[in-house]
């Protein structure tokens, strides 16, 4: 199946990251979220990493002609002209499902439906849609134009037609896929979500400092970011809601959410996106909060 035109719903941090992946690719693109001002920014953080690139060397067109492959859509009915929909919205598995209800409803019989989602059932979201076996996980890492794998999710009842578009999807935007069954946490999140937690409680138990506990996976395990870091990065509310889908699916202890991290998400205190997490990103360089 050929697609032409991609209907990105959620335009935070990944949404906007898929926009911008898929119009370089050469896509359309409609990009959607609650509200127009959400949507704006968006654009307004695509358009900045595009004029990053550029300054790179790594653009092979103008800043404005990819932009103008993005077009805003201000609501789900945008979804009527689309081939694929790949969904971003909060990682809640009721707003995924209602999301996918509606655009059951709105979008032509041959759009596959793909979920960006870290941890959240496939073979659940599809049960919201009349078309489950068209109902897939592609999973991007954050930030997406940077990061090169797409985790592609199977769902119960998803075909293997669906799988190879998803496939032929990633690889035309310039990715790697892995094939995951539908389990909480796929293979990905279920492995990196555990580290994550356990540098959280490392800091909880007042076992080392912010930096100290990063430092720690990234000299001597040789990863490219600390833990905090990480969670900083990807959000501390995802985080939180990953760990407890993780924890729920799977039954085990080892999944549960640190408290330090549900008091940040009370605090407001959610990483990157609002200034400060395990660091304070207020300065021209990042500082411990903690
Ligand atoms: N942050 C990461 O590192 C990361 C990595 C891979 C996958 N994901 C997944 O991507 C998804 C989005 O995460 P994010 O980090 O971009 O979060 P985010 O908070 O930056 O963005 C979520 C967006 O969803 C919007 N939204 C909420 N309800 C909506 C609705 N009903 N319709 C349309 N938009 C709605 C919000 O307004 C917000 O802009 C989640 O499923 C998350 O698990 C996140």
């Amino acid at each position: 199946m050929e697609v032409k035109t991609i209907f990105v719903v959620g335009a935070g941090q990944m949404g906007s990251g898929i926009a911008q992946v898929a119009a370089q690719a050469g896509f359309q693109v409609l990009l959607s979220d609650v509200s127009e001002k959400i949507i704006a920014a968006g654009r307004e953080n695509i358009a900045k990493q595009l004029e990053r690139a550029q300054e790179k060397g790594k653009l092979q067109e103008t800043v404005g002609a990819v932009l103008e492959r993005i077009r805003p859509a201000l609501d789900l009915s945008a979804g009527a002209s689309a081939d694929a929909v790949i969904e971003a919205v909060v990682e809640k598995e009721q707003i995924k499902k209602d999301t996918f209800k509606k655009l059951d409803g709105i979008c032509p019989p041959h759009t596959i439906f793909a979920s960006n989602t870290s941890s959240i059932s496939i073979t659940k979201i599809a049960s919201a849609t009349q078309r489950p076996e068209k109902v897939v996980g592609m999973h991007f890492f954050n930030p997406a134009p940077v990061m090169r794998l797409v985790e592609i999710v199977k769902g119960y009842l998803t075909s293997q037609e669906t799988v190879e578009t998803i496939r032929q999807l990633a690889q035309a935007m310039g990715k790697e896929t892995i094939l995951a069954k539908d389990y909480p946490g796929f293979l990905s999140t279920r492995i990196g979500m555990p580290v994550i937690n356990e540098g959280v409680y490392a800091l909880y138990q007042g076992l080392g400092s912010v930096e100290d506990i990063d430092k720690a996976n990234r000299l001597g395990l040789n990863h490219p970011m600390g833990p905090l870091e990480l969670a900083d990065l990807v959000g501390i509310d995802t985080i939180v809601n990953v760990l407890e889908i993780l924890y729920e699916g799977h039954g085990d202890p080892k999944y549960f959410p640190c408290p330090l991290l549900r008091q940040m998400v009370v605090a407001g205190h959610l990483g990157r996106k609002t200034g400060r997490g395990f660091y304070d990103y207020s300065g021209k360089e990042k500082k411990p909060a903690l």
